[in-house]
């Protein structure tokens, strides 16, 4: 059970890598598209519960950089199921207090998305509720590459030194400027990477991988990974209070 006077407290940031529909829908007999349709419910379930134990951020893999190389219906599939959730769910989010927000790069992808994005970006920007940034076209090889660009230019432009070039300087530049570091990583369906996730902001991040797969996630998986966090000793390299 999440210990909520526990001293690691409920995690402030979650970030979850949600796999395992395709598993989930062939263990079924059924077609990986019917995965990720169930895929959706369960976002619906983690972003209900996140809110209600009281996690201020919660950062969703929805598609990486390297899901194009999946077949183009797959690939479609995902992006319709996107536009449609961004549709039907994004005013029963706003109600609920939620601001969304979105990483990943949006260069190339279709503009009828990212208006959608933006539009919903626009739309709950005022809302102090659960904050749920949505990785859209996400790699974090990228997102770093994008900013050690933008940091470049900055210098190339004379607008800054090179030796003012910090690791704060580089975190305000990536997608996530602005947003605390995952407290807690939580990646369903049993494998245990970061398929390109987060990978500056997880240096101190405590990982839980859980079995089940995407679609068969609850507030009890999201309870038990909160749980397991809480047993962890977060050290951030130094050493245990009372050794000191
Ligand atoms: C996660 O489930 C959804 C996305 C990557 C978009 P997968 O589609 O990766 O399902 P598995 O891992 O093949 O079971
Ligand atoms: C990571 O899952 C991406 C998302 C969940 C959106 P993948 O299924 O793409 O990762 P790999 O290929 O197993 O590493
Ligand atoms: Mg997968």
């Amino acid at each position: 059970m999440a210990d909520l006077a526990n001293p690691n407290g409920v995690p402030r940031h979650v970030a979850v890598i949600m796999d395992g529909n395709g598993r989930w829908a062939a263990a079924r007999g059924l077609p990986r598209s019917a995965g990720h349709k169930q895929g959706v419910e369960a976002l619906r379930r983690a972003v209900r519960a996140a809110a209600e134990l009281g996690v201020e951020y919660l950062t969703i893999y929805s598609f990486s950089s390297e899901n194009w190389s999946r077949p183009v219906a797959e690939v479609t599939f995902l992006l319709d199921l996107l536009r449609r959730f961004i549709r039907k769910d994004v005013a029963d989010l706003h109600q609920a207090g939620v601001r969304i927000s979105v990483i990943g790069e949006r260069d190339g992808l279709d503009p009828g998305i990212v208006a959608q994005l933006e539009e919903a970006e626009i739309m709950t920007c005022d809302n102090t509720g659960l904050r749920l940034v949505v990785a859209f076209n996400y790699g974090s090889r990228q997102e770093i590459t994008r900013a050690a660009q933008t940091v470049a230019r900055k210098v190339a432009e004379g607008k800054i030194a090179v030796s003012d070039i910090t690791p704060a300087v580089l975190a305000n530049h990536l997608d996530t400027g602005g947003i605390p570091d995952p407290d807690l990583l939580i990646r369903t369906g049993g494998e245990q990477r970061l398929s390109n996730y987060l990978l500056w902001q997880c240096a101190y991040t405590e990982f839980v991988f859980v079995p089940e797969y995407w679609p068969d996630f609850s507030a009890e998986v999201l309870r038990r990974a909160i749980a397991e966090y809480q047993s962890r000793e977060r050290r951030f390299g130094g050493i245990k209070a009372q050794s000191a």
